[in-house]
């Protein structure tokens, strides 16, 4: 999604800017632009393409000379990628410039009313709409004008605005749309995630839905959409700089497969005390976690996948009925709920547009929202009754892999806690699942040191056209994110089935040289598995078999084989995502597509 920075300060504001737009690459974007007021006006740079087009176009910033701008790395919505459509987009005198995140839904209903007014308009984006209405209500007061606009537009939006009237001052709100406020010495900023600022400062504000921030050099000021002073509380990251920085390795990608072991254990060990898992985060009672008839899980994307594999472990081990959607959907299908029912809501990023509706959803209907989330203080974590932190740190690559990770360490542990407090699993049962869950960080380090085992794998496959990912119960699960996390880097057409599924209709896909990926790590269903293999390579299917190291016997099924550790069932997905993520990284690094940022996609989808 869009990305934004904004500064004031002493020192030059367009180098600081393209190095901040750098730093929210990962989001995704196909064009940026800044404004930076420059002593006598607002001067503006942008251009379609990568970051460089605009380096080159600026000469690194160096072209535009002032200590006060915005910028913005744009994913286009409303209007194709090109110079023009590119923010900020300024209004007709040129008066105000605006960078913007989001989409502004009745965007027409208002140019319409412009146009009739006389004003004209240069792009085909809902942005300009914005630049346009302040600069129609401004009478000298900006706040003022924000304001009215505020009360005009309907839908989602980070904004930016940098006003010539007012050239020591960036105006910014958020509704829907992540924005925070950086707070320097002698300097502060604005941007849609902490990487953009973590050069210069670590102290922020998060901004709530309607907050409207007035930023100064020197000082920053909160009103409200009454225009009464807000009064914010600092959060200071503790991130390392680091953590945002690719540390040697090719590509976020890599390095955050390679940071699993660690974000498992961190997100693992601060909840387990004396061999008991403890939630000291969550205010959920046990009696209200005794009243609970129903679990409903919604999340997009591979947060949904880990909601399918935690449908699996949840009806295990806690006995109640469990339902998964994807979260686009849940809203739009009235789903029957009310405070019986506990809705847990996955998100890396805690900012997903349709998580957050399915949320807000579920609270109306009146049940108790559970949230697991990565990013402290997000919009999912603000809103929902108890939050569960993943602490897998920033995740920059676009597909996900750490942050699902400790997602599933967390299903982990929320489910034997709940297992235990409703009587569910024995005391045998819980000791074991506690063993096991230790041992995890390790046993994917032992996964990630036999990567090499995997890139021949992936070396032997990196130019097929199709690949059907299969498995049974959790290894339909991560069939599922097998399947994902390989279209979605290398562009090649793959999916997912449950194994038992194939011969409804998909089998008649399957010819000479398919590939088909079977996940046969449940011990249970090793020769259920075995069968659909048999069926898949009869049809002229090359089989790829995962499997745990035990279940030496798939090498008469399967053509190639990476074994995993063994552990128990449940905690298999683990193991089993480690080499599919590999794979998938692989095949993209060999057939040369941009990993960290691939085509059409952003990291933080904050659109519906
Ligand atoms: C895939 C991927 C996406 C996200 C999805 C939800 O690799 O990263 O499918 O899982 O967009 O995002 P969050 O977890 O931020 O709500």
């Amino acid at each position: 999604m869009c990305g934004i920075v904004g500064y004031t300060g002493e020192v030059q504001a367009a180098p600081v800017l393209l190095k901040g737009l750098e730093k929210l690459e990962y989001r995704g974007y196909d064009s940026a632009g800044i404004a930076v007021y420059d002593g006598a006006g607002i001067r503006v740079a942008k251009a379609k393409g990568r970051l460089q087009v605009l380096r080159d176009l600026t000469q690194d910033g160096s072209l535009i000379h002032g200590t006060i701008g915005i910028g913005h790395t744009r994913w286009a919505t409303h209007g194709a990628p090109s110079d023009v459509n590119s923010h900020p987009q300024v209004s007709d005198s040129g008066k105000f410039a605006v960078v913007h995140n989001g989409i502004i839904e009745n965007y027409l209903e208002l140019k319409e009313k412009l146009i009739k007014k006389g004003v004209t308009f240069v792009s085909e984006t809902d942005t300009e709409v914005v630049a346009q209405l302040l600069e129609y209500y401004y009478k000298g007061d900006i706040l003022d004008a924000m304001i009215q606009v505020l009360r005009r537009v309907e839908g989602s939006y980070a904004l930016g605005v940098l006003c010539a009237d007012a050239p020591d001052q960036i105006v910014a709100v958020r509704k829907d749309s992540p924005l925070i406020v950086g707070l320097g010495q002698g300097e502060n900023f604005i941007a849609s995630d902490v990487p953009a600022i973590l050069n210069h400062t670590r102290d922020i504000y998060r901004l709530n839905d309607n907050e409207i921030v007035v930023l100064k050099k020197d000082s920053v000021q909160v009103f409200n959409m009454d225009k009464e002073p807000v009064e914010k509380k600092v959060t200071h990251v503790e991130w390392d700089i680091s953590a945002a920085e690719k540390g040697g390795y090719e590509h976020f990608m890599a390095k955050e497969i390679m940071e699993q072991p660690k974000a498992v254990r961190d997100t693992i060990s601060p909840r387990l005390r004396g061999g008991r898992v403890v939630f000291d985060e969550i205010s959920l009672t046990p009696e209200q976690i005794r009243s609970f008839s129903k679990i409903f899980i919604v999340a997009c994307g591979s947060a949904y996948h880990v909601g399918v594999v935690a449908k699996y472990v949840l009806e295990q081990t806690v006995r109640i009925p469990v339902e998964v959607d994807v979260a686009s959907e849940f809203r739009y299908r009235s789903p029957i709920l009310g405070p019986d029912t506990l809705v847990l809501v996955i998100s890396q990023s805690g900012e997903t547009a349709d998580t957050l509706a399915a949320l807000r959803e579920a609270k109306r209907l009146g049940a108790y929202t559970l949230s697991i989330v990565n990013v402290v203080g997000s919009t999912i974590a603000n809103e929902s009754d108890d939050v569960i932190y993943t602490w897998a740190g920033p995740e920059i690559a676009v597909a996900t892999t750490k942050a699902y990770s400790t997602q599933l360490a967390v299903v982990y542990l929320l489910s034997i806690y709940l297992g235990d407090l409703l009587g569910r699993i024995s005391l045998e049962e819980y000791n074991s699942y506690i063993g096991e869950l230790e041992a995890l960080p390790d046993k994917i380090t032992k996964i990630l040191e036999h990567k090499d085992n995997i890139q021949y794998l992936a070396s032997k496959f990196f130019n097929v056209r199709d690949v059907f990912f299969i498995g049974r119960n959790l290894d339909y699960a991560m069939s599922l994110e097998g399947s994902l996390k390989l279209k979605e880097i290398s562009y090649i057409h793959s999916d997912a089935y449950a194994a038992g599924e194939l011969k409804h209709g998909t089998i008649s896909l399957i010819e000479d040289g398919t590939l088909v990926v079977a996940l046969a790590t449940q011990k249970r269903l090793f020769e259920k598995m075995a069968s659909n293999m048999k069926e898949v390579k009869a049809r002229g299917a090359v089989v790829l078999g995962v499997t745990t190291e035990d279940q030496k016997q798939i090498e008469k099924e399967a053509d190639y084989v990476f074994y995993i550790p063994d552990a128990c069932p449940m905690m298999l997905p683990s193991l089993a995502v480690i080499p599919l993520q590999l794979f998938a990284y692989y095949v993209s690094s060999m057939k040369g597509c941009d990993i960290d940022k691939p085509r059409n996609l952003a990291k933080s989808v904050t659109v519906e």
